[in-house]
């Protein structure tokens, strides 16, 4: 890595030093001979785990063929991915953008018009919650409404209102004349792996049809499988108005949506947004196929199984180390630990074992596998996992200290 003074980045990430040269689904090969379980999946991107054959396929194919043309044009790649992902969820519409941000943009935006064509345009503001992160763009900032991300960079955008997790009342309350929508994660996810009760999704879907306001859901994280199901509200049954994904959607190639029912989408029409990359052929390339490996038959079923067994196995790991693990959260395979110790030290601890995981807020540790990891792969994390609370608690590994990869 260059010096720091010297490096011609922006020094916006505090980067590991681990340079990885390949990928192998849950394995990455660094430039210096190591080989790391990948436990972190591009942050919930490589949903396939990496070098997926099919996705390396569709792409080379793709790519010999037409990688861009713009939207000024047809793109049958998005009407199939459209009307895939309408399908196998609540929407009738889609938008295609190249980021989670872009998505959320599109889908406050979305919902900003759908009270402006109402006749309502005095309609514009969007509850969020404490502890939610929405991206890094001006508006998703705000409306993440996190002080750290703000600071700095000039007013607030306007039109955002935050509400504590989990306060229902407050929730009420703050849903004035000019509330256009409630925008939440099912489960935050940089916030810490907190899910918001299945019964409060139903609450909220109450709220908005007794006041005429939309719900959006951000589904950036949890979309495409991670939880398990193709999208984590329908764990509670509880449809959003619009939902904004990426990440997983595109497989590690950047790409994002934002879906509506066609009622809620009825004031975006032609002019009032667009994208020049959003869409494209190559994106749609590689969204397609990852939808043709995640709605296969009996895929999510099996992500269920493995996710079950990857939470049993912390658990059984939190009851012998209670010195070191406090508490085991998430759904599917969006699955956290919250040590005793600094996240940080705990996953340094696991790079020690050749084992990536991500940080995320309230001192959790994210575990973020491929949607296609085996049984043996979540087994041996356990092994490295094991090794780390061991070391880190001072006493030798118990019963997955066989084999364990030290
Ligand atoms: C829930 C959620 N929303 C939005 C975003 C922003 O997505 P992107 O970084 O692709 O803009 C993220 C990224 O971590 C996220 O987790």
């Amino acid at each position: 890595m260059l010096p720091h003074d010297d490096n011609p980045l922006f020094a916006t990430f505090a980067r590991a030093q681990i340079r990885v040269e390949r990928g192998e689904g849950v394995w990455l090969h660094t430039s210096d001979g190591r080989r790391f379980l990948d436990f972190t999946g591009g942050i919930a991107v490589n949903s396939l785990g990496h070098a997926h054959p099919h996705l390396v396929a569709a792409i080379t194919a793709q790519a010999s063929k037409l990688w861009h043309v713009s939207n000024l044009f047809e793109i049958p790649g998005q009407e199939r991915l459209a009307e895939r992902l309408t399908e196998a969820s609540f929407a009738d519409k889609a938008f295609f953008t190249n980021s989670g941000a872009e998505a959320l943009e599109c889908a406050i935006k979305t919902a900003r018009r759908y009270h402006y064509v109402n006749g309502q345009p005095e309609r514009y503001r969007i509850l969020t919650f404490e502890g939610a992160f929405h991206g890094r763009t001006l508006a998703t900032i705000a409306a993440g409404g996190q002080k750290k991300y703000l600071e700095g960079f000039g007013p607030k955008v306007e039109g955002f209102d935050q509400v504590a997790f989990g306060d229902h009342e407050a929730l009420a309350a703050a849903v004035t004349d000019e509330t256009a929508a409630i925008l939440v994660e099912p489960i935050q996810g940089e916030g810490g792996i907190r899910a918001v009760p299945e019964v409060c999704l139903k609450g909220l879907r109450d709220l908005c049809d007794e006041k005429g306001i939309l719900l959006i859901y951000d589904e950036v994280q949890t979309g495409i499988g991670r939880t398990g199901t193709f999208f984590a509200y329908e764990h509670s049954g509880a449809e959003p108005d619009i939902l904004a994904s990426a990440k997983g959607i595109g497989g590690g190639f950047p790409m994002g949506v934002c879906l509506a029912t066609a009622e809620a989408a009825k004031g975006m029409t032609p002019g009032t947004h667009g994208t020049t990359f959003g869409g494209n052929p190559l994106a749609m390339a590689v969204g397609n196929a990852v939808l043709d490996v995640v709605l296969g038959e009996g895929f999510l079923a099996e992500v269920r199984r493995t996710a079950l067994l990857f939470k049993q196995s912390l658990a059984s790991l939190a009851d012998r180390y209670p010195e070191m693990i406090e508490a085991v959260r998430g759904e599917g395979l969006l699955i956290g630990i919250k040590p005793r110790v600094p996240n940080g030290a705990f996953i340094e601890a696991l790079r020690g074992h050749e084992m990536l995981a991500a940080p995320a807020g309230d001192n959790v540790i994210r575990f973020l596998p491929p949607l296609n990891v085996t049984p043996e792969e979540v087994r041996e994390a356990m092994r490295r996992i094991e090794a780390a609370a061991a070391e880190l608690s001072g006493r030798p590994a118990e019963g997955a200290a066989e084999g364990a990869a030290a």
